[in-house]
């Protein structure tokens, strides 16, 4: 096992390991002139560069802030077709539900995908993948959803699963939205069918819901949930992005691993999340899409609840290819510090899909960290347009480095 020790950090940035709440999501530990040592691929010690332990093999970033690699725990990255003419629709002031509810919007992605051979869904999944990486994620959720039916949904996990070779992925199981007729029975099969053909075939870690007045009433998002519960499979909804309609008080109880969205969230959401253990995941490229209000991070912050960041990259409400613009909208919209916007986009996101051994620099964990091209690691909150991220190492080894 060789032996890597990076020098060359100006700052070298970390939350603490495990999951954050309140308060503590600012608490960061900032080491200046630091040396960092991975071996098999993860951290073994973490110092002052003048206390590093003696080792062969050097890599020196060039004076610059180094800080945990970013987890994207809610994307939808797989997908065909596009959503341009719903976009100038709704610019022109068409809203979102209004679409889906004439048979657009998410339903019209679904006849792309559904249309769509695996092959062709790796082909488009890709570059997106790629742009999420480059944009500092070491670790991307990716959901299905899009299936019209069972075997396009099996098809998209199983595209997860081939990208899963190239970049590291969590794959999901996303029940999206009923079909127009025999919802009942719909729901019957995805419990009696596809959650157990999924759970055994190891397709899914999760399973997602969206939980909504146009998709899935609580009851349903119940009954599907505890079954994925009966078949090993952790839970996820989205709630609260259009009306409060109890996704989260139901999440809280079942005890998810996140609850995401939240735009629509009031006081009783933010209190029933500050008391439980589910995270709380905020999506501000919906925000900045749709127009919608900001979920409410700050004041999740302040009652004590963990809070996420994610992209939720998706054609229809985020076309953000990048996790560091995801943090960055956070503290633009969202009303989150730089620091806690850190927390949320590493220890906090990897809480969020079940993960403990990422998301701090602390010896034991992976070594998945980000160089900048600045020395003051807070150029990753501040930059818009452009990517901050000079270098990505994923278990240590380098998998984007921008030559100067
Ligand atoms: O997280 N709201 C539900 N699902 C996705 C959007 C999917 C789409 O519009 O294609 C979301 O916003
Ligand atoms: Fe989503």
């Amino acid at each position: 096992m060789t032996d890597t020790l990076y020098t060359g950090i100006s700052q070298l940035v970390t939350p603490r390991p495990g999951p954050q709440r309140g308060r503590a999501m600012r608490e960061l530990t900032v080491l200046e002139d630091a040396a960092l040592l991975v071996s098999g691929g993860l951290i073994r010690w973490v110092g002052r560069r003048v206390e590093a332990p003696a080792t062969a093999h050097e890599r020196d970033l060039g004076g610059v802030a180094v800080v945990p690699g970013l987890v994207d725990p809610h994307t939808h990255a797989v997908w065909a077709g596009d959503r341009l003419s719903d976009f100038e629709a709704r610019v022109e002031g068409v809203p979102y539900e209004i679409l889906l509810a004439r048979g657009g919007g998410i339903r019209s992605t679904m006849r792309a995908t559904a249309a769509a051979s695996r092959d062709e869904l790796v082909a488009l999944a890709r570059p997106r993948l790629q742009a999420l990486r480059d944009s500092g994620a070491t670790t991307v959720e990716v959901k299905s959803g899009y299936g019209l039916d069972f075997e396009a949904e099996l098809r998209m996990l199983e595209a997860v699963r081939e990208l899963a070779l190239e970049f590291t992925l969590l794959p999901t199981l996303l029940i999206h939205v009923p079909p127009s007729e025999g919802r009942a029975e719909y729901v019957r099969a995805v419990c009696e069918d596809l959650i157990p053909e999924v759970a055994q075939e190891n397709l899914a870690q999760a399973v997602d819901v969206f939980c909504e007045k146009e998709a899935f009433s609580v009851a349903e998002t119940q009954t599907i949930l505890e079954a994925a519960k009966a078949h090993g499979l952790a839970t996820k909804l989205h709630a609260d992005q259009f009306h409060a309609v109890g996704g989260v008080e139901l999440a809280c109880e079942l005890g998810s691993l996140s609850v995401d969205h939240l735009e629509a969230s009031g006081p009783a959401q933010i209190a029933a999340l500050a008391a439980s253990t589910t995270v709380a995941t905020v999506l501000p490229g919906v925000t900045l899409h749709l127009g919608l209000p900001a979920a409410p991070a700050r004041a999740l912050v302040d009652a004590g609840a963990c809070v996420a960041v994610g992209t939720d990259l998706n054609p229809g409400s985020s076309p953000v290819f990048s996790s560091q613009l995801a943090l960055a909208l956070a503290v633009r919209l969202c009303g989150l510090t730089p620091a806690e916007a850190l927390t949320a986009c590493t220890v906090n996101a990897a809480a969020g899909l079940g993960l403990t051994d990422r998301g701090a620099l602390v010896p034991g964990a992976r070594a998945d960290f980000l160089a900048l091209h600045s020395a003051d690691w807070r150029d990753l909150a501040y930059t818009l347009g452009a990517s901050p991220v000079r270098g990505v190492y994923v278990s240590g080894q380098p998998v984007k480095e921008v030559k100067l």
